[in-house]
This record gives C-alpha cells, structure tokens and sequence, in this order.
C-alpha cells in the first residue's frame, strides 16, 4: 500500500517534532478544498448564532482512510452587545459526521454564553472527523474517538515504511485535529469580515479530552492564541507520567485507557520510536511556544482517564516559561465526564478568567500570582499557599479538600476502576473544610497553609489540595484556583517498569 502524499517540502529537510507540527499545519497544498458555507442564521434573546458547514483539511488521500477531506458544523454566536476588543472564545468540540450533526445539549449554553462575556463564541464540531476506516485495517471497522487516534499512533509505531519519505510524522490524528482548528480560525475571521462585524483577530480556545490535548498543540502553533483553557487534559510529559501511573496503579494503566494499552504501546514506553511520536504529539514538547501565553486548566478529581496529579510532573516547569500565567481548577466528586453543575463553575470560571485578561494592560498584569509548597513530616501533611499581585481582587477564600484512595495497593482516587473484567464504581469521595475568609487590603498577599495528620493515611494513601476563590472587584464574579496534590504517603505502592515490563495490566 502506497499513500499519496499532499506535501513536497518533507523529504528535504529533517526537522525535529515541532517543526513536523508547524509546518503541518501552514501547508497550503489543500487549500483549495477550503470553504464555508452559511447554512442557517437563528436569531435568540440578546445573540445571533451563524450556523456553518466548514470544509477544513486534507488529511494523506482516500489511499489511506474514507474520510480524507473534514468537514465541521460551526456555531458562530454574535451577541448584541458585543465588545469588539474581546477575544473571540473558541470550544473545540467532538461529533460525528453525520447529516442530523447538531449541537449537543452539553454545548448548547456556549452559544448564551456570548451575551454574558460580550464576546463572540465558536463551537466547532466534529473533532476529530468520525467514524473513520482505514484501508488494509485487518478488522477492517469504523473507528471513532481514542480508537482512531491509537490506530494512527499503532501506523506510526509499527507501519512507517509505507508511507513514502517522512510522512509518517503527519500520521498521528493530533495533527488533522489540530489544522481543522487553525483552518476554523481562518474560516471564521473570513466569516465575520463578510458580515461587517467588528472584531479582534484573537482567541481563546479551549477543548475536553482529546480535545483539550488539542487545545495544547495548538496554541503552540498558531500566534492568534493569547489564552488557553483545556478540560480533562493534563497528560504533559507523556513518558513520565505513565511511570508515574504504573507505579501508582500497582503495575498498570486505567482501564479507560483501553485503546492506547491494546495497540502495545505500553511496552514500547521507553522506546526510541515512541519518544520520537512523543515529540510530535507531547505538549511539553513545545514549551517554548508557551512564553506569553495564559492557561486555565480544568480537570476532574475522580478522572478514570488521567490522575490529576499528571500536573506535579510539569506545572513548575510551565509556570516558569510563562511567568506564573498558568492555573488549575480541580473539581470534587465527578470523574472525566464531568456534570451538568461542573460545566456551569467553569464557564463562570473563564468568565472571571477572560475579564482579567481583558483588564490586563500592556504593563501591569491582572491575573494573580499563586505558588505553594508542600512539607510533608512524619506527623503532618502540609500545603503552604501563597499569592500575590491581588489588586483586581477585594475579597478571598481558601479551601481544602481532601480524599483517601480504597487501600494502600494503588494510589487511585478514581471514581470506577477494573476489576475482574467489570467497571466496578469506587468508595473515593472528597470533602472539604474552609481554611479562612478575608478581606483583601491594598498590595497584600496571602500566606496561609493547610495542615493534615499523616496518622490518617497509615492504610490508605490520602490525597488533599487548597482552593483559592478570589472575588472580582466591582463585580458579582469570581475566579477560583486549585495547588497541586500533596500525597501522603510519598512512596509508590509498586516499583517502576523497565523495557517490555511496561507492558502492565488494564486497573
Ligand atoms: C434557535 O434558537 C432557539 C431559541 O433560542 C433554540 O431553541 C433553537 O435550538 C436554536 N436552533 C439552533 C439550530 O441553534
Ligand atoms: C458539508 O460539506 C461537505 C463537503 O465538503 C459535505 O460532504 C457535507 O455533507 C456537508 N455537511 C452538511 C451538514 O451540510
Ligand atoms: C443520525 O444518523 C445516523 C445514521 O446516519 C444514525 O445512526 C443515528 O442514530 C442518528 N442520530 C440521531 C440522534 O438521530
Ligand atoms: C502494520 O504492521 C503490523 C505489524 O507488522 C502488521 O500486522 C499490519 O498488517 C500492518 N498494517 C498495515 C495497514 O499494513
Ligand atoms: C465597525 O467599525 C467601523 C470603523 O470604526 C465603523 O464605521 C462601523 O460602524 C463599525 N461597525 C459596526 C457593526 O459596529
Ligand atoms: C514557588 O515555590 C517553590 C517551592 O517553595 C519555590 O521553589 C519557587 O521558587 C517558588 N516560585 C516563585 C515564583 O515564587
Ligand atoms: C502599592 O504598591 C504600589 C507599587 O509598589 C505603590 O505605588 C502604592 O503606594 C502601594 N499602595 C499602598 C496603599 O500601599
């Protein structure tokens, strides 16, 4: 099997993972299938939301999949009572492509959601395009979501000598994902100018899952990106935190990571071919790209796909390279999907999160500074946080919550886990306590720690982090951020992997 191949400049040069990405993503040798097309204008209360179908990309040729070209449905929302300095908020969302396609009820208030940050929002679906077939796949079936993007990573793994050159590096799904987004970018803004709507040519996007990673990579590549919001992602540094699961799993990998364990890639961790696919698709591979830029994280403490303390691994790293401009916010008791109350905190979240951005003035910077640390002795577990810059703030509060994993055989604060073949639902239930309340005086910071027995994780590990909520002066809002997990105890159940051993267990 012979894929044709859309782009020329590859066997020319040999780049290095980022570069794959960019140049990926600027190559302009399909841009002639690219359009929009307006299909209906449904005007609401107070907002107007353009629906579009979207032909974004060219992914390799029907020699390789049946769904060579991607199409989307884009929701446009303009409110009345747009403020045309405000970036244009951008959700990259999943979706099949199939004719009755239509916004989901999870979406839906995105599009209100315009009229609250008077700013215009896009909902762009069906990322990645689905169901997908590949030729020559020996199960021959249509595949969608983590399945697709594993297939991609299993050609790239075990079948780079049918594609010609180096080509194969344009395999992994993230890359037709992330160009359908820089391509709904340029859709959009060709959009708006033919409506004679003011605006300004900046974004904020954000995603859920693989949606998030997408987020990530490409707010490496595409300059319009002044802040970034992923949900439920927070695997950076790929390699590390597989470790980091193994060991905390008792020798293995969640059971929701199912299509990524079944292609083998586990055992082929440590591997050259695989650190080489982690350049490509890893975010941390591009953390130069990340100085200037803002990210709000979400993530979900009983997630059954990634452990929220993914973010140890690289929080200090990034928060470095962007001069303290990244923040998490972790949510109790629901697990990757999320619910209908979570999806509500976060949009008041970004709300609070693109207000401040909007305030920050060339020279003087509205987003706070949070650091903590944490000291852990052989009667206590602590978390010392810290803030400052605080001036857009007139009020706080710090909150700590924490939870026990089930036994001291997996460190796992999942809400499900495998067992026996069967998705059992776990016991793993936070709770938390108000630490203080203040009012916050002109230039003052916030030193305040939370102290915990270490008597209390002599059979389970115990897992807790402090909440900070910030209130918004001259306003109704809030902004609320979360420190890294402190685990007690520091020692993994299990010892690490090594080579093929890393093949490991579905928990
Ligand atoms: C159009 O707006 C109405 C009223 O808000 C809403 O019920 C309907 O779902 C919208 N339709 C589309 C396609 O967005
Ligand atoms: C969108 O356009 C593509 C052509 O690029 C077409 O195949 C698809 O059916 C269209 N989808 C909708 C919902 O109109
Ligand atoms: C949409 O159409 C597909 C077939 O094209 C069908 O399988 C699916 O059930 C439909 N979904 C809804 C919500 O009607
Ligand atoms: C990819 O390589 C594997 C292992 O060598 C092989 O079994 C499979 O058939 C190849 N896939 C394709 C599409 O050729
Ligand atoms: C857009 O800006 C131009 C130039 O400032 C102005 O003339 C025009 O009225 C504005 N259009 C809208 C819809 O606000
Ligand atoms: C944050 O806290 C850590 C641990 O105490 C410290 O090493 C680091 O220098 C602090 N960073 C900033 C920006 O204050
Ligand atoms: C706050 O800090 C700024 C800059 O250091 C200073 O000019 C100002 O006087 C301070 N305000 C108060 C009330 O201390």
């Amino acid at each position: 099997m012979i894929f044709k191949f859309v782009f020329t400049f590859c066997g020319l040069l040999s780049l290095v993972g980022c570069q794959y990405l960019e140049n990926f993503v600027n190559d302009n040798s399909d841009l002639s299938i690219v359009k929009h097309e307006l299909l209906s204008i449904n005007s609401s209360q107070g907002f107007t939301t353009y629906t579009l179908n979207l032909t974004s990309l060219q992914w390799f040729s029907p020699q390789l999949s049946d769904r060579s070209v991607w199409w989307h449905n884009v929701f446009v929302s303009v409110p009345d009572n747009l403020d045309e300095k405000k970036p244009i908020l951008y959700l990259i969302d999943d979706g099949r492509n199939e004719a009755n396609d239509t916004l989901s009820e999870r979406s839906k208030p995105f599009t209100s959601f315009s009229v609250q940050c008077k700013c215009i929002t896009v909902i762009q679906r069906q990322i990645p395009n689905q169901p997908i077939k590949f030729t020559g796949d020996p199960e021959n079936k249509y595949r969608i979501e983590d399945d697709i993007i594993a297939t991609t990573f299993a050609l790239y793994l075990y079948n780079k000598t049918l594609f010609p050159q180096e080509t194969y590096n344009y395999v992994p799904l993230l890359f037709p994902m992330v160009k359908s987004v820089k391509r709904g970018f340029d859709e959009t803004i060709k959009f708006l100018k033919s409506r004679k709507i003011n605006f300004t040519e900046k974004f904020v996007v954000g995603g859920a899952s693989k949606r998030g990673w997408t987020s990530w990579l490409v707010t490496a590549v595409d300059q319009r990106i002044i802040a970034t919001v992923p949900i439920v992602f927070d695997l950076l540094k790929w390699n590390e935190n597989f470790h980091n699961q193994y060991m905390s799993y008792g020798g293995g990998y969640s059971y929701a990571l199912f299509d990524y364990y079944s292609i083998g890639s586990t055992q082929l961790l440590d591997t050259l071919n695989t650190r080489e696919l982690l350049k490509l698709i890893d975010p941390i591979s591009y953390i130069e790209k990340y100085r200037g830029k803002k990210f709000l994280l979400f993530t979900a403490n009983n997630d059954q796909f990634f452990l929220p303390q993914n973010t140890r691994a690289w929080w200090r790293d990034l928060s470095i390279q962007t001069d303290n401009q990244v923040f998490i916010k972790r949510f109790p008791n629901v697990d990757h999907f999320l619910s209908d109350e979570t999806r509500l905190a976060m949009l008041k979240n970004v709300k609070s999160f693109l207000d401040l951005i909007n305030r920050d003035a060339d020279t003087t910077r509205t987003l706070p500074i949070f650091n903590w640390s944490f000291e852990n002795s052989l009667l206590f577990g602590k978390i010392e946080a810290k803030l400052s810059n605080l001036n857009e703030f007139e009020s706080y509060s710090l909150k700590a919550y924490w939870s026990f994993s089930e036994n001291k055989e997996k460190i796992d604060f999942r809400g499900s886990f495998l067992l026996n073949s069967n998705i059992r639902s776990s016991n793993v239930r936070w709770s938390d306590y108000s630490i203080v309340q203040d009012k916050l005086m002109p230039n003052s910071t916030i030193e305040n720690s939370y102290k915990t027995l270490r008597v209390f994780s002599l059979f389970r590990y115990m897992a807790f982090y402090v909440d900070v909520t910030l209130k918004l002066k001259n306003s109704d809002d809030v902004f609320t951020i979360s420190t890294d997990f402190n685990i007690m105890p520091e020692y993994y159940p299990v010892g690490d992997c090594h080579g093929k051993e890393c093949f490991g267990n579905l928990i």
